[in-house]
């Protein structure tokens, strides 16, 4: 069955940060101290999913997808990282899960989606190779209170992202800017993942994935030295997570300083290597990437000129996601597990007209043309058995606080009100047309 689904995180949309014994996230420190977060936003409320989440269970089941992807709160279920599960947590998602299924949608949790429990970050957070540990035995609690029911897992989401944003440049929690420096937490993450995969398997987990971001790299010209920087470009947003994921090496990492890398023991390549039952890819946008022009860094990003772009600023290229697909099957061939899109989405600046209707026409344009991207590479041969979008609801983005919207459901953030908006009623209509179906 293609899995049709939207896809949401914990600190995004639950709230609720200090009940039933959560513990403190590296996100809850982070968007508390001033200027890190756009008019020093932070998820202590966000969508309150934790209390209204039969109503947001309710949307889904109207909308009619046949999967849902969110992401379990690692300090809900381990306040402080290590230690016994908190019931009460669990029992949350447990709720959840139960209610998903019930409503005929598969749930599809993600193990972590960048709120690491503020105690192991303590500790050196994903620096240090003891928090790919902990979040093995994490996993392993999660697992076995839900894996009874839960058949598909996805381990970490995006760890270049979280890499690069929260510890190489510092605007992610936990606002490390360790450039170079934040090398070993692309490591940590993927034995972590990697740990993970054996402790869900063991608890009787279906199918377990690993979510990474991917983006198509284009050279901003033929010249040779703009075509060297595209490619140290692709290994570090691409091939650092996919190579050793599915072909348990690492790509050459001399351009950023690396050589015979120090953290990587022997061995931890194996464990990351597990075979996998797909690979969850999020897609938002290619990068053009050009030669330096300061010592630094490989790569110069040279922006994208000539497209249209969301409210993000983000160009809108949706053939990039054919592009990207095919690049990954022409890539690891026969080492490619089938492809689940993870995430695919745009922000707008939404308002509510007069009527309370959200017109979100250019959205509906969005999906609609990245869902005909996906067709095209299905049929040029890539394995494609999910896509998801971001996002069931307008919620916490970040750095960004609560000014992206991506939501298929507007969100009124002083009133809780959600009002589907006209892409809710498009995707609905899709999938009820054979959408969710034909394949
Ligand atoms: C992705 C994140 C997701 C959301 C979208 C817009 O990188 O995984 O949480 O912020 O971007």
């Amino acid at each position: 069955m293609f899995l049709w689904g939207t896809a949401t995180a914990a600190y995004q949309i639950e709230g609720a940060a200090d009940e039933d014994g959560r513990g403190p996230s590296v996100w809850d420190t982070f968007s508390r101290e001033p200027g890190r977060t756009r008019d020093g936003h932070t998820g202590d409320v966000a969508c309150d999913h934790y209390h209204r989440w039969p109503e947001d269970v309710a949307l889904l089941s109207d909308l009619g997808v046949n999967a849902y992807r969110f992401s379990l709160a690692w300090p809900r279920i381990q306040p402080r990282g290590s230690g016994p599960a908190n019931q009460k947590g669990l029992d949350f998602y447990d709720r959840l899960v139960d209610a998903l299924l019930a409503a005929g949608i598969t749930p599809v949790p993600t193990l972590f989606h960048w709120d690491l429990p503020q105690a192991l970050e303590d500790g050196g957070g994903w620096l240090a190779r003891d928090t790919a540990h902990r979040f093995a035995e994490y996993a392993a609690l999660a697992a076995e209170r839900l894996a009874d029911r839960v058949r598909m897992w996805i381990t970490l989401n995006e760890p270049f992202v979280h890499m690069a944003y929260g510890y190489a440049m510092g605007v992610h929690a936990p606002g490390r800017a360790l450039l170079a420096g934040a090398l070993p937490a692309a490591h940590h993450q993927l034995l972590g993942h990697g740990l993970a995969v054996g402790a869900l398997r063991a608890a009787g987990a279906g199918q377990v994935l690993i979510t990474n971001n991917c983006t198509p790299v284009w050279p901003a010209s033929d010249a040779e030295e703009d075509r060297a920087a595209a490619r140290a470009y692709d290994i570090l947003h691409n091939r650092l997570f996919n190579d050793p994921v599915l072909l348990g090496e690492y790509p050459d990492l001399s351009a950023y300083g690396v050589g015979r890398w120090d953290v990587v023991r022997d061995g931890d390549l194996e464990v990351i290597a597990a075979p996998l039952d797909g690979i969850g890819i999020n897609y938002y946008n290619p990068t053009r990437i050009a030669a330096p022009s300061s010592d630094g860094l490989p790569f110069e990003d040279a922006g994208i000129p000539g497209y249209p772009t969301t409210a993000f600023g983000w160009p809108i290229v949706p053939d990039g996601l054919r592009e990207l697909l095919v690049r990954l099957k022409d890539r690891y061939g026969e080492a490619l597990p089938p492809v689940y899109v993870t995430e695919n989405g745009c922000s707008q600046e939404d308002v509510p007209g007069p009527d309370g209707v959200v017109d979100d026409r250019g959205r509906i344009a969005f999906l609609e043309r990245h869902v005909e991207a996906m067709e095209r590479a299905r049929r040029e041969g890539v394995d494609v058995r999910g896509y998801f979008v971001w996002s069931l609801l307008d919620n916490f983005e970040w750095a960004e606080g609560y000014h992206q919207r991506f939501g298929l459901v507007h969100v009124d953030f002083a009133t809780q009100r959600r009002t589907p908006k006209a892409s809710y009623a498009w995707f609905r209509d899709f999938l009820a047309a054979g959408g969710r179906s034909e394949h």
